[in-house]
């Protein structure tokens, strides 16, 4: 079985100016610095990309974009292009739920954007997941399938070890009401089989998939304890120091790689 580096990323959302995202990095770096064996990933704002680039220069923590446009250049007022992130960004958060809810983007969009991002050289961080109405109603295991058959369709199998992927049920989503350790590990088996349907053995044993949701220093043990769950994507609790350098130090004793 392959060694998969535990991965830990940040999703500031649209929260935190340019200042205060400085500030945030400059509070937790240092520690962030110092824990090895885990990828460390923040994605602040577009606007904070190229300051907090900077500020991490030479560190190990690496810096993440949360969306990109579907083409590389064009009439698009608003858009932003990998062109634009490939300097400044080593990973894309993609296919977000909320992209997916407020922003109407399609698995055939996310797909276009995850081929455009892997041409670019940034590793996108594909988000898949069900709402509560399809987890009620027992759905999940066909809506999670569709999404990640759509979003990384037509991809070579060589390029599937460097992607990550992440299972965030859309009801854990901010709502302090995380999967529990069985449930997300459960779905992450059922969606890392899937990628061995399309991409092969390999590619499924050295793909990443993180949980995202409600993920916090309290519960970080318990998602990362799962054998199948190789990280995390977090939202609310990675704006706050403590707590993120908390669940990548987690990250590093319960799963750390050796380096
Ligand atoms: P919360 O950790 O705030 O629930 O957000 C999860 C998320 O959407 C990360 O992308």
């Amino acid at each position: 079985m392959a060694m998969r580096k535990p991965i830990i990323a940040g999703n500031w959302k649209m929260y935190l100016n340019v200042d205060q995202s400085i500030d945030l990095i400059e509070e937790m770096l240092d520690d962030l610095d110092e824990i090895q064996g885990v990828d460390k990933v923040v994605c602040p704002s577009y606007v904070s990309l190229a300051p907090v680039a900077e500020y991490l220069e030479g560190s190990s923590v690496k810096l993440g974009a949360q969306n990109a446009h579907w083409e590389e250049a064009g009439a698009y007022t608003g858009g932003v292009s990998v062109l634009m992130l490939e300097d400044l960004c080593q990973y894309v958060i993609l296919g977000h739920s909320e992209r997916r809810q407020y922003f109407n983007e399609t698995d055939e969009l996310v797909n276009r954007k995850v081929r455009l991002a892997i041409a670019h050289n940034i590793k996108p961080i594909v988000c898949i997941g069900e709402n509560l109405e399809q987890n009620e109603a027992g759905r999940t295991e066909e809506v999670v399938s569709t999404q990640l058959r759509g979003s990384l369709a037509g991809l070579d199998p060589g390029q599937v070890p460097g992607l990550v992927i992440a299972y965030e049920p859309v009801w854990a989503i901010g709502t302090g009401r995380a999967a529990t350790g069985e449930g997300a590990n459960a779905v992450i088996a059922m969606v890392r089989r899937l990628v061995g349907d399309m991409y092969g053995a390999e590619a499924a044993d050295a793909v990443r998939i993180q949980y995202g949701g409600s993920v916090k220093s309290s519960n970080i043990a318990e998602v990362l304890s799962q054998p199948e769950i190789d990280g995390a994507l977090v939202g609310g609790a990675s704006l706050k120091a403590d707590e993120f350098v908390s669940i990548v130090q987690q990250a590093a004793e319960i799963r750390g790689s050796k380096e």
